[in-house]
């Protein structure tokens, strides 16, 4: 039992978040044991500093004024420093070398889709119905079987995710991945804090509002839970990284990995050009020599104006979070640098009020602190980003069906689209009134539908490749 002496009763005091401990004489000893254990994982020194904003924060409209465009290779480059055959060649041999492995990053709450399940169980497959999960364990599996070779994949969750994930991939015997293929690893957590007053935020009288830290989360978890170790022993080299709500990123896509050893890179960025300037994708940037991104919403609207005389923008770039890492890098960065900086972000955050009930607010009313997996870019020595063409590699699954991007609609219709597109180039012809869908597993790209398809065909209905 507590008495107000006790230490963490102390420290809470200290920071004036002595409202932790306000329900405590009410609480079972279990409930007590739970709040406990959730308080002594709190830095009191950090969140003060976050919240009072006492860190150097950073002064993106002055640094905007010095962003250039990313050393880059892009898809209308008639020199590029390296050809794409050459680019391939690199990154089949070291996926063959068993060399790359995958990270996935699935700990997010999906709050905008509305979803109270891992966004990765989410199905999204137009004609199978297949869960995100179950596109990117097969995206994987094609590439294993192309390159004869066994590639891990990472799938990193936070305990918002944690347990529905492991549950699903036993429930659905690993996917078709390997017990050795499959590593699930759960990401930090942050208290959210009220956002006028900076006291952390209870959920409930026992336990602390807490949220995951974020994809840059991953950098400290990596390291803590020893995947690094882990997957040095097993000869990884480099990672690829993507979000679990991109159905339409290629798994290890060996092109990108290839640049990404030509280059030498340290981290390797895949963007899209920008639709139009002030579209609301991170901006991939040199300032001072070094990577960094810079977010829309931090990006002067005359800086993102900017444009070359022939009316492309001079900032194009734009971050669809597909990375390739390597393992070094993100050992020294974990281990230098304490994880990465912390982003706040003004949210709606249940809360419990003085007298115990529970406050579900209809506005923003609390302060989560969140790290970005890019803030790792500036403290690359080499970075080289990639170009992609945004149909082919990006139709992430963000927000519910009726809003304007990204809701499982527009992401249906993207794969159909790129389906469709491979099924033509082979010779099939597909009825406006047909959905088609391919799996990776099946074919992987253009190249291998072609290799399939051996005559010319009509498809009339809705056709699943698998
Ligand atoms: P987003 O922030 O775009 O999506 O994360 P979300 O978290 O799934 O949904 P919202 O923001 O609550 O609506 C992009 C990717 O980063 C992962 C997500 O799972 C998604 O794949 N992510 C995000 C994490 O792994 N951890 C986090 O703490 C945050």
């Amino acid at each position: 039992m507590l008495n107000a002496s006790d230490p963490w009763m102390e420290k809470a005091r200290q920071y004036g978040q002595e409202q932790l401990f306000q329900f405590w004489d009410r609480l079972s000893a279990g409930e007590q044991d739970n709040l406990l254990a959730q308080i002594a994982t709190i830095d009191f020194e950090q969140m003060h500093r976050l919240f009072h904003k006492s860190t150097d924060e950073v002064d993106w409209h002055s640094l905007a004024e010095k962003a250039e465009p990313p050393q880059a290779i892009r898809l209308s480059d008639a020199a590029p420093p390296f050809t794409a055959e050459a680019a391939m060649e690199c990154g089949e041999q070291a996926i063959r070398a068993g060399k790359v492995a995958m990270i996935l990053v699935a700990g997010g709450q999906g709050t905008r889709l509305g979803f109270d399940q891992p966004k990765g169980t989410f199905r999204i497959g137009p004609v199978s119905n297949r869960s995100l999960f179950a596109m990117h364990a097969d995206s994987i599996r094609g590439t294993s079987r192309r390159y004869g070779v066994s590639i891990p994949m990472y799938v990193m969750t936070s305990p918002a995710t944690d347990l529905a994930t492991r549950e699903y991939f036993e429930e659905h015997r690993n996917l078709g991945l390997g017990n050795d293929e499959l590593h699930v690893f759960c990401q930090g957590t942050m208290p959210a804090v009220d956002a006028t007053t900076g006291a952390i935020l209870m959920e409930s009288t026992s336990s602390l509002a807490l949220s995951p830290d974020g994809h840059g989360g991953i950098v400290a978890a990596l390291h803590q839970q020893k995947v690094l170790e882990s997957a040095r022993q097993r000869g990884i080299e480099h990672f690829f990284y993507a979000q679990v709500d991109n159905p339409l990123v290629r798994a290890c896509d060996p092109l990108l990995i290839g640049y990404h050893l030509l280059a030498q890179s340290q981290m390797t960025t895949q963007v899209v050009s920008k639709r139009f300037a002030t579209e609301k994708v991170g901006n991939v940037v040199a300032i001072h020599g070094r990577s960094h991104i810079i977010e829309y919403s931090d990006l002067p609207e005359a800086i993102a104006n900017q444009a070359h005389s022939d009316g492309s923008l001079k900032l194009w770039a734009g971050n669809i979070a597909i990375h390739v890492l390597d393992l070094n890098f993100l050992e020294s960065a974990a281990t230098q640098n304490n994880g990465l900086p912390f982003h706040r972000a003004l949210k709606s955050v249940p809360f419990v009020d003085a007298a115990g009930s529970l406050v579900k607010p209809s506005s923003p009313n609390a302060i989560k602190f969140e790290r970005f997996v890019f803030d790792l870019l500036p403290l690359a020595d080499r970075t080289i980003v990639v170009e992609g063409d945004a149909k082919e590699v990006f139709a992430p699954v963000k927000n519910a069906d009726g809003a304007a991007t990204d809701t499982p609609t527009h992401c249906r219709l993207a794969l159909i689209a790129q389906h469709k597109r491979w099924l033509e180039k082979a010779g099939v012809s597909v009825s406006d009134l047909a959905k088609v869908e391919i799996n990776p597993y099946w074919a992987l790209d253009a190249n291998e539908v072609q290799q399939k398809i051996q005559k010319p065909a009509e498809i009339l209905v809705d056709t699943y490749f698998a």
